[in-house]
Parts: structure tokens; sequence; C-alpha cells
């Protein structure tokens, strides 16, 4: 079995942040985010891996490259726009060829990996099996009608949905699915719809069978999302490893750090990672809280947020929480009269002040 992974789109949900790095790589517990479904796929025994980028990105080529490190084979294939899933899946036919294949959209978190997904398609013998969850607004996903143990037809966002369930972004398919892709016609929005394939599957008389997640799953595309899959991550934490701290500070529950930080009368409360050389002083970095490489807060209480490497946090007098900072972001507050907000902030860009 092949593994075909995404790693393309428009990512408009995460601007600004995606203005200058592919979402894929927006770190989660301060791993790129796409490394957790290349770490799934691994350990499900799948070794060659596509992973669809967009055109003369080589961004995510730059991060993963042959994919050595992770005990895999990875191909890059172009996608010249994103027009759409079932067009990745078309695109992706010479890599995959006569073998059957799951299809795992990057930007899906889940917990307990993937493993259990790609027996059960073994063992269901179907053309395509498909991951459902049950979702309180099905309306925004794909969502299948179910007969017994078999799908009878699926529609993409549908007003009033057939169950409650939502097709993730994780499918497991035989050959036949490339004579779906390619049987089926843009919609309304100009794309390649996977759901009208898997749709063209039953009309044309394939068996489409399917598990349910029961435990977390998150496609993680708004700022919110991110948040949430972070917390998620950092509540499975292993690892834990000590920083230096000096004698006024304390650090409780689960905290990984990296080699070269310096917690000074400041409390870390768990469960957080922070990366390599962070500087922390007279500060409080609360619960699901990750902090990557080369940052500093100084002064400041920052909780429930993801901070990218580079950046600063000082002196600010109100806890920054729920907050996504991209490298390299400067936050401050004004020691100069007269006190008002100053802000540089790029296209797009949010800010909530209080
Ligand atoms: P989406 O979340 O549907 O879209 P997006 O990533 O472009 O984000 P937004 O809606 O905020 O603009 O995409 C799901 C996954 O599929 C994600 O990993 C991006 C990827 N993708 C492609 O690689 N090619 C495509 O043509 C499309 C539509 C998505």
């Amino acid at each position: 079995m092949k593994g075909l992974l995404t790693a393309g789109g428009h990512g408009t949900r995460l601007r600004p942040i995606t203005h200058t790095k592919n979402k894929h790589l927006i770190p989660i517990a301060n791993r790129p985010m796409l490394s957790y479904a290349i770490g799934y796929m691994a350990e499900a025994g799948i070794e060659e891996i596509g992973i669809i980028v967009n055109a003369r990105d080589r961004e995510i080529e730059s991060e993963f490259g042959s994919g050595e490190e992770h005990g895999v084979k990875l191909s890059y294939i172009e996608q010249d726009a994103p027009l759409g899933l079932a067009h990745v899946v078309q695109i992706a036919e010479p890599f995959i060829g006569k073998d059957s294949f799951l299809f795992y959209l990057g930007d899906n978190i889940l917990v307990g990996g993937v493993k259990k997904f790609v027996e059960e398609f073994e063992a269901s013998k179907s053309n395509c099996h498909l991951v459902l969850s049950r979702v309180a607004d099905p309306e925004r996903f794909g969502v299948p009608e179910i007969e017994g143990d078999k799908i009878v037809s699926i529609e993409e966002k549908p007003a009033s949905p057939k169950s409650d369930f939502a097709v993730t972004g994780i499918y497991l398919y035989d050959s036949s699915i490339f004579e779906a892709v390619n049987g089926i016609e843009p919609s309304a929005r100009g794309e390649l719809e996977i759901s009208d394939a898997h749709q063209f599957l039953l009309d044309t008389g394939r068996s489409v069978s399917f598990s349910e997640i029961t435990g977390w799953w998150k496609d993680t595309g708004k700022p919110s999302d991110l948040l949430e899959a972070n917390r998620l991550v950092l509540d499975n934490l292993t690892g834990v490893k000590a920083a230096k701290v000096d004698g006024k500070s304390s650090v409780n529950g689960k905290v990984v750090t990296g080699e070269g930080t310096t917690i000074v009368n400041s409390q870390v409360r768990g469960p957080a990672v922070i990366g390599q050389n962070v500087h922390i002083e007279n500060a409080y970095i609360g619960p699901y809280t990750a902090i990557s490489d080369d940052c500093r807060v100084v002064g400041s209480e920052v909780e429930y947020s993801i901070i990218m490497s580079g950046s600063s946090v000082e002196n600010v007098e109100r806890r920054i929480e729920a907050s996504l900072l991209g490298h390299d972001v400067e936050l401050s507050q004004s020691q100069i009269r007269p006190r008002a907000h100053r802000i540089m902030v790029g296209d797009q860009g949010r800010v909530e002040v209080a």
C-alpha cells in the first residue's frame, strides 16, 4: 500500500500566517503539522508516500527531504493549482500505479494514528473505505447516508444532512478511484470534489465501507482548530525534560523544554512545550502553550497559545491567551507616553486588544 498526502491548497482561513508559511508546516506542539501524518503512515507500515504540493513550492521538500528521518520514501508531486481533492488523486495516478493507497489530508490531526483504518480496509475488501466522525455540524462536510455496514450515498455540504457523520480527511482506495476522479465534472465552485468521486463509485456499483473515529479528530482549517490540535497533542505529551530553572521558578505538570532554555523567576504550568534557546523571565506560561526556538517571554503571561520561532512577548500586562504568533513577531507594551497601541501588522492580520 502507498500513501498520498496533501500539502497544497490555499490556506485562506489561516492568513496571514499562510502568506509566508505553508499551512502544513505550522507547528503543533513544536512539530510541523505534516510530520504527524507522515508518522502515522510510517506506523501503519506505509513506506512510499507521495506528497502533493503547490506548483513551485519547495518548502515542504526542504523540511522533509527524502523521508529517511521518518523511515519512509517521499516523492513530491506538484499541483498546478488547487483544483480540488479529486484533482489531487487524478494527478497522483502515475505515482500510485495499480496499488491500493491511503489518501490523507495533511491538515487533519487525530489520536491513535491510521493503522486500524488500513487494517479495516484490507479486511473489508471494499473498493473504498471512508473514515467517519460524528460531528455537531455535518452540513459543513461531505455527509454519508448509511445502511447497515455500507454507505449508500454521499453529499457534499448538504442543507439537510442524511446522518450526523462527517467524512474525515482519511480515505482508502483501490485503483477504481481513478475511473471515478476521471469520470466527474467540476462543481459549481470549480473544483473536482472528492465527494462526487465517492458518489461515482457508488453509482457504478463499487462497495464503500467505513470506520468511525471514536477518539479526537480535527481538520485544522481555522486558527481556533490549530489551538485545539495543539491542546490535544500537548495532552498526550511524553518525554518530559527539565530546563535550567532558577530557585525562584517553578515548573509543574508535563513540560518539555529544549537545550539552552532558561527560566528565571517564572512559573510554567504544563502541559506545555518550550523549544531551544528560549528565555523566560518574570513570566507565567500556562497550560497548552507551545513556544518554538529562540523566543523570549519576559514580564508577561501566555496561555493556550502557539508562538513560533524568534518571537518575543515583553512586559505585556494582560495575559496573552488563545493566540497564534508567527515567526519573529514582537509583542510588547508601550513604556512611553502617550500610552497608545502602536501596531504594525501585515495584510489580513488580526489583533484583538483589551
Ligand atoms: P481545504 O482545507 O479544503 O482547503 P485549503 O487548505 O486550501 O484551506 P482554505 O479553505 O482555508 O483556503 O484543503 C484540505 C487539504 O487538502 C489541505 O491539506 C490542503 C489540500 N488541498 C490540496 O493539496 N489541493 C487542493 O486542490 C485542495 C482543494 C486542497
